[in-house]
């Protein structure tokens, strides 16, 4: 098949909703890290579709199980049993400490649920808590509840009024936290790293007054660690980094690999006030969904994928760290594992078409940040062979100015 660039976006522009500024890039294959164009440029993937491709792309375990079960079963919906959705589910407790999962599609959803559960147990407790705690900076996602807890004007505004009960405190003050949490708290919800808010790690006097607030108040703690999760910072989740101890997890992304399947992971304190009807997803957790997530687990917790995070990591952070010191235009470095951001002294959208250009796929947030989410399987040499072509972009774009 011939793949014509002008074709493709003049049907998009006529035919799909105008609600995602594209790079003028078609991908048509992937392999590893690396991905390749219509017109067979290859481009290293440090971005891994915001978080999603762990695996990389055209992983092979990942086809030939995806390939079984499409022969076998694909969804039966929740009226029934299956065989992975447990299995999964216990995964899933055994790696967060956890001890129940709630599927659903994504990480919106997730985190919708986690809202949802942390009002219904409070409900059930006699004690209807409304008000929830947010972080100035925080992405949620962009239904209704996770738009609520979402501080970004931008996304908020065209879609107001939203839930009037949240109340915003600024990230990594312990002083406004502790002030904002009271015995009308049904719940804090925070990123353990903040992703789309410029990659802002919450710090450990953070997670402290987190973990002070919901003692003395009783509020629930939902830590969302769609982005953050699963290996990504070289622990199964950063809470764990950080010493916290969630109620309620939301889990999205990297989770499928690229099969979309999210999860609103629950303490049994939380799930023993949840009854049967309370919450449902018509796809949640169905056959295929469940089959690439425990692909992507067995990669990364049994075949050595968390230890490259850290191994990798740590080599990434060096040069990383190295090639900052050498571009006056770069004011800060922060992350940790294999998810990092360059927050820039000025907006970083001129990278992103100077890395492109050299072969390398990276992404702007917060407009001054360069968000780097490179599979979790990339090797050091890839790394290396990357973060050069980065160092490349950055001169670019400083001799431009
Ligand atoms: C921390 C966090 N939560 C939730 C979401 C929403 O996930 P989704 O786009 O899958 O709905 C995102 C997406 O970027 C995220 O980074």
């Amino acid at each position: 098949m011939t793949i014509v660039m002008e074709d493709i976006v003049a049907r998009e522009a006529k035919y799909v909703l105008q609600n995602y500024r594209r790079n003028p890039i078609t991908f048509v294959r992937g392999s590893g890290v690396r991905l390749y164009d219509a017109d067979g440029r290859e481009y290293i993937d440090l971005l891994s579709g915001i978080g999603v491709a762990a695996l990389g792309h055209g992983h092979a375990g990942m086809a030939r199980a995806l390939h079984e079960q499409l022969q076998t079963l694909i969804h039966t919906s929740n009226l029934f049993f299956h065989p992975l959705q447990g299995e999964l589910a216990e995964r899933l407790a055994q790696l967060s400490g956890l001890s129940r999962s709630f599927f659903c599609n994504s990480g919106t959803e997730a985190v919708e649920a986690c809202l949802k559960f942390a009002r219904r147990y409070w409900h059930t407790k006699g004690e209807p808590r409304a008000q929830f705690v947010a972080l100035d900076e925080s992405f949620h996602g962009r239904t209704f509840g996770s738009l609520s807890v979402t501080s970004d004007e931008h996304y908020r505004a065209p879609f107001e009024p939203l839930l009037p009960t949240v109340t915003f405190v600024r990230t990594n003050d312990p002083a406004a936290l502790a002030q904002a949490v009271t015995t009308s708290t049904a719940a804090i919800i925070a990123e353990p790293v903040i992703g789309e808010g410029g990659v802002r790690p919450l710090t450990p006097a953070f997670a402290a007054a987190i973990t002070e607030a919901c003692a003395k108040t009783g509020a629930l703690f939902i830590a969302d660690e769609v982005q953050s999760g699963l290996g990504r910072t070289g622990a199964p989740f950063y809470f764990q980094t950080l010493g916290l101890s969630p109620h309620l997890v939301a889990v999205g992304k990297a989770l499928g690999g690229g099969v979309p399947i999210g999860a609103a992971l629950l303490s049994q304190q939380v799930a023993d006030t949840i009854s049967f009807g309370d919450h449902g997803s018509t796809y949640g957790g169905n056959l295929l969904a469940c089959r690439a997530a425990l692909v992507v687990l067995a990669e990364l917790f049994d075949r050595g994928g968390v230890e490259n995070v850290r191994r990798v990591g740590a080599a990434f952070e060096r040069r990383l760290r190295a090639i900052a010191a050498a571009h006056p235009i770069v004011r800060d470095v922060r992350g940790a594992g294999l998810m990092w951001g360059l927050d820039l002294e000025r907006g970083a959208n001129a990278i992103v078409p100077a890395a492109l250009e050299r072969g390398l796929v990276v992404n702007r947030t917060a407009d001054t940040v360069v968000r780097l989410l490179p599979p979790l399987i990339i090797s050091e040499a890839d790394a290396d062979e990357a973060l050069g072509r980065l160092d490349a972009a950055l001169g670019a774009v400083e001799a431009s100015a």
